[in-house]
């Protein structure tokens, strides 16, 4: 027979570390709504059309790494490989950005974009994401920020860094532009470089080759163009991160994948990822709602990587939080008992209490094995003389304590145990 397997390079979770995963995506999406963003749930696909134009013709995403198909109407549709610019498009169309200013957003899930894969790096990845349209205040930048720092840390996570700079306003890069242009004609580059660079010249910076980090060192940087307003801009959100006791480094030469980003921009970096060492990033995006028909609105937003956070998690040590076992086990002896297992444990969720059952054991002593594997801390056995008196025997697993009680009381005597414990 034919041995499937997932296609290459997908990441895939399954318990128990599933269970630390949805722990991660948790975590990272609760500061969001705590800060009052709310759900946008999106598509998975859009037409192709719409990131070709909104994430650029220059970037590796667009020009390498789409999963793009003829759809059965002959439609250019393209696997989504970012959140924001189908965010925007969602804003858009459904005129979000009619109401009360920002409009702020947050979303999870999938998204595809065909790299080479590496530990760290997977075709089909996970993110959480926020975006808030409509808003220039550099306090909005800070609060952004702040979301994401607040993820990391609630994660328990220590040992990673933000980077943070400004890609300024157009008349800043303007400025920069010309003489990054005049720069780079003097530099050796092959073709394909070249082509890109006419693209978009800030791309070079991002270039990892040794032979052209070398040229470019002395290459001049963008933040020593930034127009006044911009330079107050990222002054002002500078200090409001130093009022929040974010910590952080600036980084002249950071480029972020992704063409829209203007201004504030900035990168949470984990120092025990090696090569994929990018846990989240984000930054403003002055022109984007415009570039995709939209009102001339600007925007921030980030994007988390979850697989990656979990990475760093796993890297650091830490336990997730949640319990990867239920708060009872029961056990059921009989065809009899079965049925009051089945309404007893229906009793004891109502009350917000986990449990399992154990099916298809016949034996006692299997049962017991496996409810010691389970990990459950209170276990609960019904055979023939539970069923008749109406009354179990509630063990807790650790201590070896039993407690004799009705089954009609047992989801109170429960919550009593765990609550005490
Ligand atoms: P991005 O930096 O391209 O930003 O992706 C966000 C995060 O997703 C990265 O920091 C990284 O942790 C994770 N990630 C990206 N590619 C992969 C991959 N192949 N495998 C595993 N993890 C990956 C964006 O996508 C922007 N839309 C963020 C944004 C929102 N900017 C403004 N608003």
């Amino acid at each position: 027979m034919t041995q499937y397997q997932a296609p290459k390079g997908v990441s895939e979770y399954f318990p128990p570390r599933s269970l630390a995963f949805e722990w991660v995506r948790e975590t990272l999406v609760a500061p969001a709504k705590l800060a009052g963003y709310n759900l946008l749930e999106l598509p998975i696909f859009e037409d192709t059309e719409l990131f070709t134009r909104g994430v650029g013709a220059s970037t590796d995403v667009v020009s390498k790494e789409m999963y793009t198909f003829e759809d059965r109407g002959g439609r250019s549709i393209t696997l989504r490989p970012e959140g924001t610019v189908g965010a925007l498009r969602a804003i858009i169309e459904h005129n979000l950005d009619r109401a009360s200013l920002p409009v702020k957003i947050w979303y999870a899930g999938a998204f595809f974009r065909a790299e080479r894969p590496q530990a760290g790096r997977y075709r089909q990845f996970y993110s959480v994401g926020i975006e808030a349209v409509g808003s220039d205040d550099p306090a909005l930048d800070a609060e952004v920020i702040s979301i994401a720092y607040e993820g990391f840390k609630n994660l328990g996570l220590k040992k990673f860094r933000l980077e943070i700079t400004s890609l300024g306003d157009r008349q800043s890069r303007a400025a920069h532009r010309i003489d990054l242009l005049k720069y780079i004609s003097t530099l050796d580059l092959d073709e394909s470089t070249k082509e890109r660079v006419k693209l978009n010249p800030l791309r070079i910076f991002d270039d990892k080759r040794p032979q052209v980090r070398l040229q470019m060192q002395e290459a001049p940087k963008l933040l020593d163009y930034l127009s006044d307003e911009s330079r107050v801009h990222f002054e002002t959100v500078q200090k409001y991160l130093q009022a929040l006791h974010i910590e952080f480094e600036i980084n002249p030469r950071m480029v972020r994948g992704l063409d829209y980003y203007t201004g504030t921009t900035f990168e949470f970096v984990h120092d025990l990822l090696g090569a994929q060492s990018g846990i989240g990033g984000g930054g403003r995006y002055d022109g984007l709602m415009e570039e995709i028909g939209g009102q001339p609105l600007t925007g921030i937003g980030f994007g988390l990587g979850i697989d990656r956070a979990l990475l760093a998690v796993e890297a650091e040590g830490l336990q997730p939080s949640t319990p990867t076992h239920s708060d009872l086990y029961l056990i059921a002896l009989g065809e009899m008992a079965k049925v009051q297992a089945l309404i007893t444990a229906q009793n004891v969720k109502s009350e917000g209490i986990s449990v399992e059952i154990a099916f298809g054991e016949k034996v006692l002593k299997n049962a017991m094995k496996r409810a010691d594997k389970n990990g459950a801390p209170f276990v609960v056995i019904l055979g023939d003389s539970e069923l008749s008196t109406g009354s179990v025997e509630l063990k807790e697993m650790k201590t070896g304590t039993t407690f004799s009680v009705t089954l009609s009381s047992l989801p109170q005597a429960l919550r009593q145990a765990l609550d005490g414990r």
